[in-house]
């Protein structure tokens, strides 16, 4: 772990223990190690023109001066950024500056070496010291950043382990300890109260495995609890995220190459426990609650069969014509769950549903599914602001005879076993189950599950969209 702190200390009165990042208008490919005349050492980077400096670049930048820095062993590192003149971070504001900066400070300094022997030889990044303290805002919105980053980082933790070392139950546990000491309240339903509450979904999916399925709730009452029900005022964020703690396919089985990162299958989960660990702890004054349905996809003889039918919470029926199709089936019964005991005022879900996600955009933005327009603008404006990209397509009710089902009311996957339009029959299956007259998106994070070269990341789970969930809170 990374010390990151804000100093009024000068550049130049620093102790001869940090090595100064000095940034220069040269190309990004341009970088130099050196010793200056007073014995300290300076990198001296590229980071292009400042007028041309955008977020995108000024995000990018900050996480490969922490990879260089680690690259090149450095222990103590101080950086200056202050009065930049690059117009395009200043139309931004200093708040999302700092923010911004500390964030993504933190989500570069990250790595996963759970299941590493430690060498002793190993130097490690032990601090990161900024320089040109701001204002009290700023640094209020920097250590806001740091809140996130970290929250995003344990996000990333969860997403990272391996299936078996994080079962449902053992997913729910993990929730329960990071959200300890943070003004939330914390509610697991277990296998049998999954079957009490009808959720024939959920447990469809979750009964191959040995350790059953659960349904983790975590409230936040920032804004007040509702007193009396149907106080539309104090009505939460619902936030639904996708927890299959291990996606083998069921027996629809995943062929070998598709299956082994499927221990990142509770991204979507793993990021609500995220969020909502950051915005406890940032003490946003905002109603929300999270919904995590957590099963394995697992492979027995109790596993649900291909033609197999489920009745779901909302009584509607469902030909499982596909199990590895399993993600909109759990989130379906926690979507009826959230809108049943909750009435939230907006819901949004996050999972990592469709591989055709990926084919239609690549890994660079998840993809939003929503019939409300300024929800769908919303998310793609705080995408940008964030970092955390999301892209829409369209979920017209054209889609909907996809799922026309031979026995049932519907079918998990198109009735013809067609692929095109993946991504889309995922949310137009989830639409289904969505509250008829509360704005819902669903968010595909599949093309984000994994972290690719030019995000400047640790290789593995990136911890998004914690950050976009955070800004919407705040904003919505
Ligand atoms: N978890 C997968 C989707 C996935 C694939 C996420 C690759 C990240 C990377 C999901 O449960 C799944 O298996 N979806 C199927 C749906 C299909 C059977 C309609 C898929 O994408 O192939
Ligand atoms: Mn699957
Ligand atoms: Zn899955």
């Amino acid at each position: 772990m990374t010390k990151i702190s804000l100093t009024t200390k000068d550049f130049s009165t620093l102790d001869s223990k940090y090595c100064r990042i000095v940034l220069t208008e040269d190309a990004p490919t341009w970088h130099r190690l050196v010793e200056t005349t007073d014995g300290k050492l300076e990198y001296r980077m590229g980071a292009g023109k400042r007028k041309n400096a955008t977020p995108r670049t000024y995000r990018t930048l900050i996480r490969t001066i922490v990879q260089t820095a680690k690259s090149h062993q450095l222990e103590n590192i101080a950086i200056y950024l202050g009065a930049m003149g690059c117009p395009k971070l200043e139309a931004m504001g200093n708040e999302w500056f700092f923010r911004t900066l500390a964030e993504n400070l933190q989500l570069a300094q990250y790595e996963f070496n759970k299941y590493k022997t430690k060498k002793k030889s190993d130097k490690e990044l032990k601090e990161i010291v900024v320089c040109g303290v701001g204002t009290p805002a700023e640094k209020q919105s920097f250590s806001a950043g740091l809140t996130i980053g970290e929250s995003a980082n344990l996000t990333r933790d969860i997403a990272n382990t391996s299936g078996g070392d994080l079962t449902p139950s053992k997913l729910a546990a993990e929730a329960k300890n990071i959200m300890k000491g943070t003004k939330t309240t914390f509610k697991v339903l277990n296998t049998a109260a999954i079957k009490k509450e009808k959720m024939g979904l959920l447990e469809a999916v979750g009964k191959g495995a040995e350790d059953g399925p659960c349904l983790i709730v975590i409230e936040y009452w920032g804004a007040g609890k509702p007193t009396k029900k149907g106080d539309k005022t104090k009505a939460p964020i619902a936030l639904v995220g996708k927890g299959i703690t291990y996606d083998t396919g069921g027996l629809n089985v995943k062929p070998s190459g598709y299956m082994h990162e499927m221990h990142m299958d509770m991204a979507g989960g793993a990021a609500m426990i995220g969020t909502m660990r950051a915005i406890a702890k940032l003490g946003i004054k905002k109603n929300v609650v999270a919904f995590i349905p957590a099963a394995e996809n697992a492979i027995s003889e109790r596993s649900m069969r291909a033609g197999d039918i489920a009745t779901s919470m909302s009584g509607k029926t469902v030909e499982i014509l596909h199990t590895d199709a399993e993600g909109r089936l759990v989130l379906a019964d926690a979507m009826t769950y959230a809108e049943k005991y909750y009435q939230p005022r907006v819901m949004l879900d996050a999972a990592t549903l469709t591989g055709a996600s990926l084919a239609a955009i690549g890994q660079f933005a998840s993809i939003t599914l929503t019939k409300d327009q300024s929800l769908s603008d919303t998310l793609m404006k705080l995408g940008e602001e964030s970092g955390d990209l999301t892209w829409p397509l369209p979920l017209w009710d054209e889609y909907k005879a996809m799922l026309k089902s031979t026995r049932a009311d519907i079918s998990n996957i198109a009735t013809n076993f067609s692929r095109y339009a993946g991504c889309i029959e995922g949310g137009i299956f989830l639409s289904h189950f969505a509250p008829k007259k509360t704005p819902w998106a669903h968010i595909d994070i599949a093309p984000r599950m994994e972290s690719i070269p030019s995000d400047k990341l640790a290789k593995g789970a990136t911890g998004e969209p914690v950050r976009l969930l955070v800004r919407f809170v705040e904003e919505y």
